[in-house]
């Protein structure tokens, strides 16, 4: 139980550096959450005019919960401490310490997650958020529905691909999933008026 303890204050930790934050400021492009959105992640540092910094964010944050989780697992051998590890550094995400606990909205790292997870379900999870994002270009809609078919994905009885995913996995997409419709409750009130940006561009 301690181990578990240790493994989700690590996950937290490392899920909680604001790449978006970090990055902006230190490129001279201001600091992210005085446009846009004001959110921290990467389609809203694409705001900032720099798609380098957009796509260094989305890399960094997806890549903090995928190693936090594959560190987990191959320390402790297990899916569920991976699970544990990778939720808490989502949490780590969404309320970061280093910034007074307001966070981003997850999906990056929900995405690095659940890649780490479980390839192919990510791959799936990835392909849902590329084709809704390149038919309608809402960032956030994409996101909302690929987070709401991975549980599902992850039900699904393909051997050959590793599913259906093991519980832990399963428990951590649908948690996950939850947290992201919750945080985006700004944006489904947008899309639902119509005042949705489109993806690359200024006002949010
Ligand atoms: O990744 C967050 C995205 O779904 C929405 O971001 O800045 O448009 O609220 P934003």
């Amino acid at each position: 139980l301690l181990t578990l303890g240790l493994v989700a204050v690590g996950g937290y930790l490392l899920g909680s550096i604001p790449f978006g934050v970090v990055l902006t400021r230190a490129a001279g492009a201001g600091d992210v959450r005085n446009i846009g959105s004001g959110n921290i992640g990467a389609t809203n540092v694409l705001r900032t005019g720099r798609k380098d910094l957009a796509i260094a964010t989305l890399v960094l944050d997806a890549g903090k919960g995928a190693v936090a989780l594959l560190i987990a697992r191959h320390l402790l051998g297990s899916d569920a401490a991976g699970a544990i590890a990778g939720g808490a550094a989502f949490l780590g995400h969404l309320f970061p310490v280093w910034l007074g606990f307001k966070g981003g909205k997850g999906v990056a790292t929900f995405f690095g997650l659940i890649l780490a997870a479980c390839w192919p379900l990510g791959l799936l999870a990835a392909a849902t958020w590329l084709i809704m994002a390149f038919a309608l270009r809402y960032s956030s809609l994409s996101a909302l529905v690929a987070a709401a078919l991975t549980p599902l994905y992850a039900l699904l009885p393909l051997p050959a691909l590793g599913l259906p995913a093991p519980q832990p996995i399963f428990i951590m997409a649908v948690f996950t999933a939850v947290l992201i419709f919750i945080r985006h409750h700004e944006n489904i009130g947008r899309l639902l008026k119509g005042a949705e940006p489109k993806i690359g561009a200024k006002k949010a």
